[in-house]
């Protein structure tokens, strides 16, 4: 999938699927976000057990950008693990892997896609609106209930209605 990006920034950027020699380099990018509190950690068994849902942006083998799409139930599915390299961001490449994992969760008849975020303004952008964590069950009890921020967390839900 290629598309045109903001201006200032190269056009022949691709989405692709993530590989398996994309892993060091995903999980790179992630350990400098999670340093700083933006995104939560993932082991490398994680992202492994997981790769098939990452989509990647890359520049010879570096990923300058990512972000995986993973179901709770059939119907929904959350963003996770998005992210844009530090030096390339607001050139629309975090726009360009929403837009495609929205395309990929059409495809799959996905009614809802949700979000945590700290940039709940980026998905307003592509039509996604703040909702109440508490409608996301799955989420809490399924997966924040392991995290260590479940009892203080910050995070704002955004949620994309598909159908
Ligand atoms: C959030 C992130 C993925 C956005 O990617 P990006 O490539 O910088 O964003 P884009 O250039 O595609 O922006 C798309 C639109 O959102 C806006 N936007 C981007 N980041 C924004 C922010 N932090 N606050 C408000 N608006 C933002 C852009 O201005 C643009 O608006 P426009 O369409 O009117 O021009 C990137 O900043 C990032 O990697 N952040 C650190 C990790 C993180 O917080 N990930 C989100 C986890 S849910």
């Amino acid at each position: 999938m290629t598309l045109s990006l903001a201006s200032g920034v190269d056009s022949q950027y691709v989405v692709q699927a993530a590989t398996k020699d994309d892993v060091l380099n995903i999980q790179k990018l992630l350990n400098h976000y999670a340093s700083m509190g933006d995104l939560l950690p993932r082991t490398k068994s994680d992202i492994i057990n997981n790769l098939a849902h990452f989509r990647v942006i890359k520049q010879g083998d570096d990923i300058i950008a990512c972000g995986s799409l993973e179901h709770f139930t059939e119907e929904l599915a959350e963003v996770r693990s998005l992210m844009v390299a530090s030096n390339i961001k607001r050139g629309g490449l975090g726009r360009m892997i929403v837009e495609d994992l929205i395309r990929i969760a059409k495809a799959r008849k996905v009614g809802r896609i949700m979000a945590l975020t700290y940039v709940p303004d980026f998905f307003h952008k592509l039509n996604f609106i703040t909702v109440n964590k508490d409608i996301f069950p799955e989420k809490i009890w399924g997966i924040c209930v392991n995290c260590y921020k479940f009892n203080n967390c910050d995070e704002i839900a955004v949620l994309l209605k598909l159908k």
